[in-house]
């Protein structure tokens, strides 16, 4: 059981779902974090990562670190979403094992489901047919840290779990026009439209997709509970139920 003093590691302290979870574990006054930038430690290089392990030995981990985009960034820098992916989640994943983390906790997304997959999305449906062929090489990483979990935890019995938020808002998002999500590209927009007085503003895709929409501090509740509350073999899903 995660402790007040517990040192607990949050990789990816910065983003939008990193930061989330260090308010929610300060506001529980959780008061013993380990927090590294990307600059201070590079969870791509595998020797750093065993080092930082080696030195700092966390007991609890949320691995929120990783390398996120939209749509068009998913879709041009396709090898480097597939590589840093893997290599952060196989890093922190393993070190996690080999150094006797006491649970972590992984955070994939919802674009791991096949494009075809009945709505409402359920956990049965991952590897159950094709991707979307923009974001597969991302998804592919996402897949494979939860593979992960499931594997330390079936071969190692390491208390490792999964979940996957659908998509999320809130504070310290990302507005890049050309590597944000759907919420803060549309809040972009329309700002700029009405600060310029369009007539028009241009949104991408077929309006098809459904989207379901969850504020990143539900996610941080939300992964509290799982760190507090559950161990098994099988990611969660984490949303609001509405689309
Ligand atoms: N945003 C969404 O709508 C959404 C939806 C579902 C799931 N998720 C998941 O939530 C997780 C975090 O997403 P986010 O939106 O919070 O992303 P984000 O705002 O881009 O933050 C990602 C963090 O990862 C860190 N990072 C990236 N590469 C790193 C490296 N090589 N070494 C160390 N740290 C590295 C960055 O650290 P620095 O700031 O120090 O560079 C950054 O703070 C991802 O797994 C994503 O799939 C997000």
């Amino acid at each position: 059981m995660m402790e007040k003093a517990s040192k607990i590691y949050v990789a990816g302290h910065r983003g939008m779902v990193g930061s989330a979870i260090v308010r929610k574990l300060q506001a529980e006054g959780y008061c013993n974090l380990v927090l590294r930038t990307s600059a201070e430690l590079d969870l791509r290089n595998q020797a750093a990562v065993e080092k930082f392990f080696s030195e700092e030995k966390p007991e609890y981990v949320f691995l929120a670190a990783a390398k996120v985009g939209g749509i068009l960034a998913n879709n041009t820098y396709r090898a480097d979403f597939l590589y840093e992916n893997l290599m952060i989640e196989s890093n922190v994943i393993h070190q996690s094992y080999v150094h006797g983390v006491k649970k972590l906790l992984f955070l994939g997304s919802s674009c791991i489901y096949p494009k075809f997959a009945p709505q409402p999305l359920k956990e049965e449906y991952l590897l159950s047919g094709y991707l979307e062929e923009t974001n597969e090489p991302y998804a592919i990483a996402k897949i494979a840290g939860i593979k992960l979990c499931e594997n330390y935890r079936r071969q190692y019995g390491c208390d490792f779990i999964s979940a996957m938020p659908t998509n999320l808002y809130g504070p310290n998002d990302n507005y890049d026009l050309n590597n944000s999500h759907v919420i803060p590209a549309l809040l972009r927009k329309f700002h700029e439209g009405k600060i310029n007085n369009s007539t028009s503003v241009e949104v991408w895709g077929s309006g098809n997709p459904l989207r379901e929409f969850l504020h990143v501090d539900d996610l941080a509740l939300a992964s509290l509970f799982l760190m507090e509350n559950y161990s098994d073999l099988q990611f969660v899903n984490v949303g609001t139920g509405k689309t």
